[in-house]
C-alpha cells in the first residue's frame, strides 16, 4: 500500500464520519433560528419560548451524573423513526378523556437550559419526555405529595404496589439519614431491604430535591408554533 492510499484511507475511516457525525449535526444545530408564533394560525404573536418551571440546569447535571440516561430516553422520535408519536402516556397526554391532547414529536428546544439533551442511551425504563405528568398521577393515587412520590421511588423504586420487579436502581446517595437537628423535612420510607416492611426516615439531600423538580418538569405540553408542525393533531398553539 502506497503512503497516498494510506493517508486516503486514514480520511475515509476517521475523518468521513467525524464530519457527517459530529461536524455537519454540530452546524445544523448551532444555526437554529427563531421560530415565531403565525397569529392566524396559532392565535399567538411573538416567538416561541419553551416553558418548564423547576431547577432545569443543576436537575439535568444531577440526572447526567447518576447515569439515568443510560436506561431512559427523553426523546419522542419522528414518525419515520419510530412509533411512540401514538403511545398516549409518553408522547404527551391523551390518556384520559378529560386530558388535552398534547401529544407531539420532541424538537430541540426541548432541552432548552439543560447543560446536556439528555436523549438517552437505551430504552431499558420507560422514556421521559413527559415523566412529570406520570409521576404527579401516580403520586395522587397513592395519596401522595408529588416530590413525596418521587423521593420514594428514587430511594426504593420496588415498594409501590404493582413495581416489585423494577430494575430501577435505588439512589440512596442522594438521601442522608436524619439527624437531631436537621431542619429539613425527613420522608418516612419502606425499606424494601432487611426486615420487610420496616419504616426508615430519610432526609432528601440538595442534589434529591434539584433532580425531583427536574422530573417533574418533564412536561412537553407548551404551546408550539404550528409551523414546526410536530403536533400529532394540529390544533391552535392556545
Ligand atoms: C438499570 C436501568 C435504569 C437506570 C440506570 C435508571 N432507571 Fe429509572 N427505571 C428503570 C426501569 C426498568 C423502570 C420501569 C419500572 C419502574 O417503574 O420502576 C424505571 C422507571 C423510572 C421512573 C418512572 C417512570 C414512569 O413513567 O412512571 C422514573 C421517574 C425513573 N425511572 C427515574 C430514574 C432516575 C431519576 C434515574 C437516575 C437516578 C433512573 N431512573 C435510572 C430503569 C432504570
Amino acid at each position: 500500500m502506497s503512503f497516498k492510499n494510506f493517508i486516503l484511507g486514514l480520511i475515509a475511516t476517521f475523518g468521513l464520519p467525524w464530519l457527517l457525525l459530529i461536524v455537519v449535526p454540530f452546524a445544523k444545530m448551532r444555526n437554529i433560528e427563531p421560530v415565531f408564533f403565525d397569529e392566524t394560525k396559532d392565535g399567538l404573536t411573538g416567538v416561541y419560548t419553551p416553558e418548564r418551571a423547576g431547577r432545569i440546569a443543576n436537575g439535568s447535571e444531577v440526572y447526567g451524573a447518576n447515569g439515568c440516561y443510560v436506561c431512559h430516553s427523553q426523546v419522542i422520535r419522528p414518525t419515520y423513526a419510530g412509533s411512540e408519536i401514538w403511545r398516549d402516556d409518553w408522547a404527551g397526554q391523551k390518556k384520559d378523556a378529560d386530558d388535552k391532547d398534547t401529544r407531539r414529536i420532541s424538537n430541540v428546544w426541548d432541552y432548552n437550559g439543560e447543560p446536556i439533551a439528555h436523549i438517552g442511551l437505551t430504552r431499558v425504563g420507560p422514556d421521559l419526555s413527559n415523566a412529570g405528568y406520570r409521576l404527579e398521577k401516580k403520586a395522587a393515587q397513592f395519596g401522595m405529595t408529588a416530590e413525596e412520590y418521587v423521593y420514594t421511588r428514587l430511594l426504593t423504586p420496588r415498594s409501590f404496589v404493582g413495581n416489585h420487579w423494577s430494575t430501577c436502581p435505588s439512589q440512596p446517595q442522594l438521601f442522608s439519614k436524619p439527624d437531631a437537628y436537621a431542619q429539613e423535612k425527613a420522608y418516612i420510607v419502606k425499606s424494601d431491604e432487611g426486615e420487610k416492611g420496616k419504616e426508615k426516615s430519610y432526609v432528601p439531600g440538595k442534589s434529591a430535591k434539584a433532580l425531583a423538580s427536574y422530573l417533574l418538569s418533564l412536561k412537553k405540553d407548551d404551546p408550539i408554533p404550528d409551523s414546526m408542525n410536530y403536533r400529532r393533531v394540529k390544533t391552535a398553539a392556545n
